[in-house]
């Protein structure tokens, strides 16, 4: 027979495991977002003529996507995920290339609004300098 205290005890780690795993679909999907916003401002900039609304509207959801992932780590969470748990262990440096992508991004949208190429370009290529290093230490490859 289960113990009523036993229930008391297993519904808070159903509840966080949950937690967890929403956690990580909503990372997962943030990145996916990044990865294609990251494509459709180089494509943007790559073009004699720049289309400022559509890269200031770029490096907004950007900049929405990014803190999302800025938040999206909770201690622990590797999980159903390719994250590596390895990430808590060295989390300095983890953040410090995660706020690098987030600065980047927040530079890439000062050009837009002030439509320099140059700055604009400079803050897009910080943050996409982060994606392979960050990957390469911090996610699995399945
Ligand atoms: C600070 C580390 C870090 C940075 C910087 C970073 N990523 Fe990631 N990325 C991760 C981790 C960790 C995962 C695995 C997340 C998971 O599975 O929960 C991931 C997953 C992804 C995924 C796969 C999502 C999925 O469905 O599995 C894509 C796409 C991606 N990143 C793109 C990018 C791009 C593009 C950039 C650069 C603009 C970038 N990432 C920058 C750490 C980072």
């Amino acid at each position: 027979m289960v113990k009523f205290t036993q229930w008391i005890i297993a519904l808070p780690l159903l509840a966080s495991a949950q937690s967890v795993n929403t956690t990580v679909e909503s990372r997962q999907n943030a990145f996916e977002s990044i990865e294609t916003l990251v494509d459709e401002a180089e494509d943007l900039l790559d073009s004699r003529e720049v289309k400022w609304q559509k890269l200031l509207a770029v490096s907004t959801k950007l900049n929405v996507q990014g803190e999302i992932v800025l938040n999206a780590f909770p201690q622990g969470s590797h999980q159903n995920s390719r994250a590596k748990s390895r990430i808590w262990e060295r989390w300095g440096h983890f953040e410090s290339m995660m706020s690098q992508m987030d600065q980047g991004f927040k530079t890439l949208q000062k050009g837009s609004e002030s439509q320099d190429a140059r700055m604009a370009l400079r803050g897009l290529e910080t943050a996409a300098d982060t994606c392979r290093d960050c990957h390469r230490s911090y996610r699995s490859f399945w």
